[in-house]
């Protein structure tokens, strides 16, 4: 993790006021891939200088640059903490939550690119089209397939062995990082993608589900886990931390072995 010396305050940006400068801040360069379908043929890039704290997410530096200097920059957002997952984005050429990157851990001293996650429709400036990605999620059937009702009134009990089984697939937030990362998906298109394996790997490894079976043939398919080339793009991109490359090379495992 890089650490920056702030410099005093340089000179103000467009809608900047000098006097209200916050002691620390400093002036740095944004490059955003723009596209806006009503007038641009093709994306273009544009620079926008804003003043921002180190401790300042990406985020922060977006929210400034729309309600200070151009009201038209759209990107999608919610929680800005790292939980609802709506803010993948490429910054600096590599798949990050804006919400949970710190200007201080980027070198503020060149520009930033910050540009949509690639493999879906773009759809305007950082927001691509969610729907194809969001497909191949459902179609893995990402909930519990049981054939009989749990006892009346008591949850399905899980020992802590079984349940650690599956832990790190829990934590996917379906910001699709991994699955715009993909090198595959990229080319292809068709590839279920790392982010729909993942989530069907939270069903396969749990011992109360009952559909590991169909979700283990439907990802036998030609666009599903065979297409992975191993190449840990997903699993450096996951803001979560999930093993994301462990996880398909275990449903591949349990395909060759038929057991779960
Ligand atoms: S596995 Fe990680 S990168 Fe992929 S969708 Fe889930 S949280 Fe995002
Ligand atoms: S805004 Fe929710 S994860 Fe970033």
């Amino acid at each position: 993790m890089s650490t920056v010396t702030v410099e005093a305050a340089q000179g103000p940006a467009l809608g900047d006021d000098l006097e209200a400068a916050p002691p620390g801040s400093f002036l740095v360069t944004l490059i955003i891939r723009r596209y806006i379908p009503e007038i641009d043929d093709e994306p273009r890039w544009q620079d926008f200088d804003v003043r921002v704290l180190p401790t300042d997410r990406i985020l922060d530096a977006l929210h400034k640059i729309k309600w200070e200097q151009d009201g038209s920059l759209t990107f999608r957002r919610s929680c800005a903490h790292g939980i609802c997952g709506s803010d993948a984005m490429r910054i600096n050429g590599r798949n990050r939550l804006a919400c949970k990157t710190l200007i201080k851990d980027l070198d503020p001293s060149k520009p930033i690119y910050v540009e949509a996650i690639k493999g879906l429709p773009l759809e305007k400036d950082l927001v691509v089209d969610m729907e194809p990605f969001f497909e191949s999620y459902r179609q893995i059937q990402p909930f519990l397939i049981a054939s009989s009702a749990p006892p009346e009134g008591r949850e399905r009990i899980q020992n802590a062995v079984a349940r650690e089984r599956f832990d790190d697939t829990t934590k996917c937030i379906l910001c699709a990082a991994c699955t715009s990362s993909c090198p595959v998906f990229w080319t292809d298109g068709q590839y279920f993608g790392p982010a729909a394996i993942v989530n069907a790997h939270r069903f396969i490894f749990d011992d109360r589900d009952e559909g590991s079976k169909v979700r283990l043939d439907i990802l036998n398919d030609k666009e599903g886990v065979w297409r992975c080339r191993t190449t840990f793009n997903c699993s450096e991109a996951c803001p979560r931390g999930i093993e994301v490359t462990k996880a398909i090379q275990e449903v591949k495992q349990a395909l060759l072995t038929h057991r779960s």
